[in-house]
């Protein structure tokens, strides 16, 4: 099982990191101010409540009267109404603006994560991707709406108690204040050690599902190694070390707060001490007397709400910066201003500039290294006519997939050009390339959902009539129609539901319903029953037939009409020519073809008898 990174977390708080985020979320700004200002108006609310009971005692309680009683009720329960009304506004805004902001930050990232080229997804694995587009961004937009409420209410609850203490007596609050400076220290301490404690839980928890995503999806494998005892005990040992963390957060969680409260009353202590005399001997009222009593009472619960926030938004900042770093990450291969003037970018294509495509295909001194260094070709050269079928034969390893990548432009020439209808395809937009190559990849990744939905990636705006038309051509109509469902059968995650073959049908299928002027077949090793395979063999000499195409095979019967055969060795071209003349040089491809041959008919021979 593979194990989780060790995150690296920034312990100072950043506040660039912040203002970076801040600026890919200006449309919030509004909604961030209004809510931040609903805050100080109930935590202005809150913080005047000691100073009513203050009034009561003062002058109801002390001077024996209900004269102004029934206005006080009045004025004390229009308060709390008012109050009740922000604090229902306040959690819908906060609840919509965290829902919102955890939208708008998905949908940069899979905006992004669509204009990222092959090459970064060589570097970036689907787990660490997914818990970006996850648990990052819901931390974030809770952190962003939550903590900015807890943050303005501590810090307003706080200026509004010590305002009015000053304002009443300044020596008094002095006095009671100072447990604050170590209170906020120990409040700060604790915090970020339960946070840290649930962090922990947290990434344990995500090894121990990610064991459990990887556990089923290569169960069969594990079988058939025999690694069920070890990857049991991984599971344990991680399982162990979760209770562990979590037993931890909770004796912490659990400390917390009767220190802070112990804390909190060691204040109050102070002020009922030096308050009590005052009264005694200095005239302080009683009203104001109870009123620092209650204030001191309170006080610990903004510090601590503010200590908490802070511990909370340092350990989010790891967060914003994987977001930020994922979102401002350049894709390697991007079309150049002037073409997106002309030919419109991923998102807003202009078709209406879009010249129609031919199919002559020209590698140039073509130079290719992968970004880790492997060097793939040196001075590669290739023309190819229109409607011409290349195919591309060689050892694993060859560089058979990489031409074919390069050709899609998946990868760029590392220098060195390739043409199509005689000018380099970085002239023209990357769209247009694209959605005139139908391309089958070496494993077919089918989409959850239905068949019809699957060969409509090919062309978005396919009509029934098209689908209809792409699945008889790649004979995988008969198969769809035999049952029940039809079109509208669901294929199941990675078309779990289909066959090897079937899968490969509707991928042909989902290659060719745009009618593209290039096709590219980079076909599977795997080995399919003769009877698939035969089909399998028409469907791609229908296709082949009118389109510019590279074959990638390992049957050689898929290529034995091809108009040219290259034999790639090395990232050269070993041989070349078709089938005859390759046969006739009785070099390696002859070779392969007669060994191959000869395997099938020992197959056909142990099938017979
Ligand atoms: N994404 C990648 N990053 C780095 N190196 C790569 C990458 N893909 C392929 N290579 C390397 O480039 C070389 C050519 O690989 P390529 O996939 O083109 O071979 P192939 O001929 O298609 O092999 P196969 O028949 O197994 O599909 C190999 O040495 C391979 O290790
Ligand atoms: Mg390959």
């Amino acid at each position: 099982m593979s194990r989780i990174k060790e995150e690296k977390v920034t312990e100072k708080l950043n506040l660039g990191i912040w203002r970076k985020l801040f600026k890919y979320l200006s449309e919030f700004k509004n909604s961030l101010i209004f809510l931040a200002f609903l805050m100080v108006i109930v935590a202005g609310i809150d913080s005047i409540m000691p100073l009513l009971t203050k009034y009561a005692i003062d002058n109801l309680v002390e001077k024996h009267t209900t004269e102004t009683l029934k206005t006080f009720a009045l004025v004390f329960f229009s308060i709390v109404a008012v109050q009740a009304i922000n604090v229902k506004i306040f959690i819908r805004q906060a609840g919509k603006i965290e829902t919102e902001l955890a939208y708008h930050i998905r949908k940069m990232g899979f905006k992004k994560l669509q204009e990222l080229s092959f090459s970064y997804y060589d570097n970036s694995s689907v787990g660490w991707l997914m818990s970006r587009m996850t648990s990052d961004v819901a931390r974030l937009s809770e952190v962003i709406s939550w903590g900015l409420i807890d943050m303005v209410w501590a810090i307003v609850m706080m200026i509004g108690f010590i305002g009015i203490m000053l304002f009443y007596n300044v020596k008094l609050t002095l006095i009671s204040m100072c447990v604050v400076p170590p209170l906020f220290i120990i409040g700060m301490f604790f915090q970020k050690k339960i946070l840290k404690a649930y962090r922990s839980v947290r990434k344990l928890n995500s090894q121990l599902t990610s064991d459990f995503n990887e556990e089923v999806a290569g169960a069969k494998t594990t079988k058939t190694l025999v690694r069920e005892d070890e990857n049991l005990n991984e599971f344990k040992y991680d399982a162990d070390k979760m209770r562990h963390s979590s037993v931890r957060a909770g004796i912490f969680s659990a400390l917390f707060l009767p220190i802070v409260i112990s804390m909190g009353s060691i204040g109050t202590g102070f002020a009922i001490w030096f308050g009590g005399n005052s009264v005694m001997l200095h005239g302080l009222s009683y009203g104001t007397f109870v009123m620092f009593i209650s204030y001191t009472v309170q006080f610990f619960d903004p510090v601590s709400q503010l200590a908490g926030t802070i511990a909370e938004i340092q350990q989010a900042q790891a967060s914003a910066e994987r977001i930020i770093s994922l979102v401002e990450t350049k894709p390697d291969i991007w079309d150049k201003e002037q073409v997106v003037k002309i030919y419109g970018d991923l998102f807003n294509p202009k078709k209406e500039n879009w010249e129609k495509i031919n199919g002559d295909i020209e590698f140039n001194n073509l130079y290719f290294s992968y970004k880790n260094g492997e060097k793939v070709f040196e001075d590669f050269n290739l023309k190819v006519k229109k409607g011409d079928t290349i195919a591309l034969v060689g050892e694993t390893g060859s560089g058979k997939s990489t031409i074919v990548n390069l050709l899609c432009r998946f990868y760029e020439p590392t220098s060195g050009e390739i043409l199509i209808d005689g000018k380099d395809y970085r002239e023209r937009s990357l769209l247009w390339l694209q959605s005139n190559i139908g391309y089958v990849l070496q494993s077919p990744h089918l989409f959850r959902g239905t068949i019809k939905d699957n060969i409509k990636y090919g062309k978005l705006d396919a009509t029934n009539e098209e689908i209809e038309r792409a699945a008889k051509l790649v004979n995988a109509h008969q198969f769809i129609i035999e049952n029940e469902k039809g079109y509208d059968l669901e294929v199941g995650e990675g078309g779990g539901s289909l066959s090897t073959g079937q899968k490969q049908l509707i991928s042909f299928a989902r290659a060719i319903v745009g009618n593209p002027a290039i096709f590219v077949l980079d076909e599977a090793t795997s080995s399919i029953d003769t009877e698939n395979e035969r089909i399998i063999q028409n469907a791609i000499e229908k296709i082949l037939s009118d389109r510019t195409s590279f074959v990638v095979a390992h049957r050689l019967s898929t290529i034995v009409s091809a108009d040219k055969i290259l034999v790639i060795k090395q990232g050269k071209i070993y041989e070349s020519g078709d089938h005859k003349q390759l046969m006739k040089m009785k070099g390696y491809y002859y070779k392969l073809y007669t060994n191959q041959r000869l395997e099938e008919k020992e197959m056909e021979s142990i099938n017979a008898s």
